[in-house]
């Protein structure tokens, strides 16, 4: 691969989003690194202050639902490769608004395509499209078992549907055009700049401001946790060696249930914050559960691991310590990502439960 592209970041303002830009910013520094966001409620320019100067990174306001706009990106920036990350992300927020998530995941994530095919049709030669998906599409699991690149997509919530089509829409693009094209799926990200309307960052929110820690349901939905800075160095991985037409499922073999987890997130937080033990999981409190609510996530990641040689660098423990540093550290973030509309956002999440 040369080691002079133009690489279109999308949704690069974003949790995961900033910390690829950051990492490829600053590894790579004969790359230019355009990154597209439409700066919606999720998208946080505070997310990239450290590479905002950065003569490599081209911050670009763009919406990819817009597909002339994409078309002219593409010619304009002669784009040679896309690390598509731009996306409605929120379960929740799929459930009350599914259209937003078409539009975005689905329609935006062909314009890209589209984009990419007209700007690129003369050859294909060193140009990549890679696109990040979730582990969501493959829908849930019981207790036993993993989800592998093989396993059948069987989507359940409006969001991971959208995403699936998104996936599909890029098979089928390498498959019609011969775009070429690598997937990867990942299991739940925690870790700095993550908006607190999932789950570990607004359990963080709310211990620190001694409110109620909503737990849907029993508490008993597993996911497979990874911090976000280890989902970036597989970004990197995949982007330089991954295959053409190939997938990569992402996981950091990190199973939890919820209230273990926001279990042991009380505890590292009193010690934290100079609280007794046991204070801050007097504030857990059972809500009504999310519709239609996925029991179970969990990647088997040897095929990155064989392949790429990828595995994650930190313990879970490792992990949520920082995180939470980094949120105590941040507060002024915070404060700013929780005001004006986040308030509405949480009073109708919550106040229905
Ligand atoms: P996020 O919601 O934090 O960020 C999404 C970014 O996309 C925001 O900056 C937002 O402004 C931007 N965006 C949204 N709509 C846009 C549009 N129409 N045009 C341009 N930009 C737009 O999301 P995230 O958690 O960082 O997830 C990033 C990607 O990774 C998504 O594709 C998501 O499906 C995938 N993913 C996330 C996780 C996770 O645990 N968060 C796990 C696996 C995969
Ligand atoms: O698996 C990857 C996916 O992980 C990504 O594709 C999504 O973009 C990302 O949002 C995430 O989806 P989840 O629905 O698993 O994440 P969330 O943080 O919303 O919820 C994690 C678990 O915690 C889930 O079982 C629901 C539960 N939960 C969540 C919230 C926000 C609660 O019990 N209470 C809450 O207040």
């Amino acid at each position: 691969m040369s080691n002079r592209r133009t690489i279109l970041i999308t949704g690069g303002a974003g949790f995961i989003g900033s910390h690829v830009v950051r990492r490829f910013v600053t590894k790579y520094p004969t790359y230019r690194i355009v990154n597209l966001d439409a700066l919606t409620y999720a998208g946080n320019l505070e997310n990239l202050r450290d590479v905002e100067g950065e003569l490599n990174h081209d911050f670009v306001r763009g919406d990819i639902r817009d597909a002339g706009e994409m078309v002219e990106l593409f010619k304009e920036r002669e784009i040679s490769d896309v690390i598509h990350l731009a996306a409605e992300s929120h379960v929740d927020r799929s459930i009350s608004d599914p259209m937003a998530f078409v539009g975005t995941n689905v329609v935006g994530t062909a314009n890209l395509l589209n984009a990419a095919r007209e700007a690129w049709k003369n050859s294909f030669d060193g140009k990549r499209f890679y696109h990040i998906s979730t582990d969501e599409v493959y829908g849930s699991l019981h207790h036993g078992g993993f989800f592998t690149e093989k396993t059948a997509y069987d989507p359940q919530s409006p969001y991971s549907a959208s995403k699936a089509a998104s996936d599909h829409f890029v098979r089928a693009y390498g498959n019609t055009y011969k775009l070429p094209f690598v997937i990867s799926n990942c299991s739940n990200n925690y870790g700095s700049h993550q908006f607190p309307e999932k789950l570990i960052p607004l359990m963080i929110n709310n211990i620190r401001s001694n409110k109620p820690l909503p737990i849907y349901g029993k508490g008993e939905n597993v996911r497979d946790w990874l911090w976000v800075e280890d989902h970036a160095s597989a970004i990197d991985a995949v982007f330089h060696h991954g295959k053409n037409g190939e997938t990569y499922n992402i996981g950091g073999h990190n199973e939890w249930t919820n209230i273990d987890l926001v279990h042991l997130l009380c505890k590292v937080m009193d010690k934290k914050l100079g609280r007794a033990e046991g204070e801050s999981a007097k504030l857990i409190s059972y809500v009504t559960d999310r519709a239609g609510h996925d029991l179970r996530y969990a990647i088997d990641a040897s095929k990155i691991e064989r392949e790429l040689g990828w595995k994650p660098s930190i313990t879970f423990e490792q992990g949520l310590e920082r995180t939470v540093d980094w949120y105590l550290a941040n507060e002024p973030w915070l404060e700013h990502v929780t005001s004006g509309a986040y308030r509405s956002y949480y009073d109708a999440q919550y106040s229905k439960r």
